[in-house]
């Protein structure tokens, strides 16, 4: 079955040039290495010295796993609007900022490896004493226009490696604010139940595995494996305070090649973009160049017929994912305030571009989806 799914498939021969964390850190004043991206967002609010003072700026559409930390770490949390693309409108936010005193942080995500500019908010927020924490966790491989990572334009980067790789955990916070340090130096394992949680993770890899194998749909292994990913998920969120990474993560990031990843799915991404008729289904981002790596790429269909055309993917054996669940932080009752956001979550599939498909399977699913 074609998905989005991350899977390790371990009969893979180690390639030849291996990985590495160090790729994701270059320019920065300094980083930490830590297993979870939602550990690091506590971690940077402890370290800024935000308190329930302090606001920090998301938008809504935005997922758990940034929200609990900072509800978690006590500072005052606040909506922005973003556009049909989930950008931040810089105009919008400058009113906001204006309006409320208190913000200190403003988080801004890449949405599914689509570069957000940050450069005309970085600019709008100049001299007021509010830090951009650029989230990059579905932004690992995109790159900017002069070939580095994203994440270099905001004071603060964060990388969750589990969005893109075969590994359990692992997440990466920079600093380029020469004034404030996020060296977190050699961090201890994590707390009891840590290991069983990095073990269901891998048995979420190993049936997405079975899953992408299966020649025939089955909902069966598709509940199994969102199972498994739910036990992993149910610890992390608990467990906001720094640990480690995993043996299993350091082992397999040396024998990770990112950059043939990458090109395997700008390979995936330039057949998507050329092949798919836009009638059903329409770009989220009409645009696409080979600096951008997705995570998947959104497209949108007619809200009433999503279930529909999903289901009829299904039975060809192609699993199109929606996010929504776990990215739902409309405050109930202000739906009418956020009309990009509630629009997105209503009409969007995911289409995958990983690695592991190959040019037929990407041929197969975009000639199933133009006869949908
Ligand atoms: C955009 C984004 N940022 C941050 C996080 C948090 O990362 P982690 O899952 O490593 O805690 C997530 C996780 O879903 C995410 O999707």
């Amino acid at each position: 079955m074609i998905h989005l799914l991350r899977q390790f498939d371990p009969t893979t021969p180690p390639p030849e040039t291996g990985g590495g964390v160090e790729q994701w850190t270059p320019r920065c004043s300094s980083s930490c290495f830590a297993s979870t991206g939602r550990s690091l967002v506590a971690f940077l609010v402890d370290t800024l010295g935000l308190s329930s003072d302090h606001t920090c700026l998301i938008p809504a559409y935005v997922p758990e796993g940034v929200v609990q930390p900072l509800r978690m770490s006590g500072i005052r949390v606040d909506f922005y609007r973003v556009d049909h693309r989930l950008f931040a409108d810089p105009e919008r936010l400058s009113r906001q900022v204006e309006k409320d005193p208190s913000v200190r942080l403003v988080v801004l995500i890449h949405p599914f490896g689509f570069e957000q500019p940050v450069r005309p908010i970085r600019d709008m927020l100049s001299g007021r004493g509010i830090a951009i924490l650029e989230d990059c966790a579905q932004a690992l491989l995109s790159r900017t226009e002069d070939g580095t990572t994203l994440g270099q334009e905001g004071d603060f980067s964060l990388f969750s490696l589990n969005k893109f790789l075969p590994v359990p955990d692992g997440a990466v916070l920079q600093s380029h604010c020469r004034g404030t340090s996020v060296d977190c130096g050699q961090l201890a394992r994590g707390p009891e139940g840590w290991r069983e949680s990095i073990l269901a993770y891998e048995e979420h890899l190993r049936l997405n595995h079975a899953l992408l194998t299966s020649t025939s749909p089955d909902r069966r292994l598709l509940e199994e494996t969102g199972e498994a990913y739910e036990r992993y998920y149910s610890f992390v969120n608990r467990e906001l305070g720094l640990s480690a990474p995993s043996d299993v993560t350091l082992d397999r990031l040396r024998r990770l090649a990112p950059g043939a990843m990458a090109e395997a799915r700008r390979r995936n991404c330039a057949l998507l973009y050329a092949g798919l008729k836009q009638t059903t289904f329409r770009f989220v981002y009409p645009q696409w160049d080979d600096r951008t790596v997705p995570m998947a790429v959104p497209v949108r269909v007619r809200p009433e017929e999503r279930e529909r055309i999903a289901d009829r993917l299904f039975e060809r054996n192609i699993l199109l994912s929606t996010l929504v669940d776990k990215w739902n932080f409309i405050p109930p009752g202000r739906e009418s305030a956020f009309p990009a956001e509630s629009e997105f979550m209503a009409s969007h599939l995911l289409v995958p571009v990983n690695e592991f498909l190959s040019s037929e399977e990407m041929e197969y699913m975009v000639a199933t989806m133009n006869q949908i």
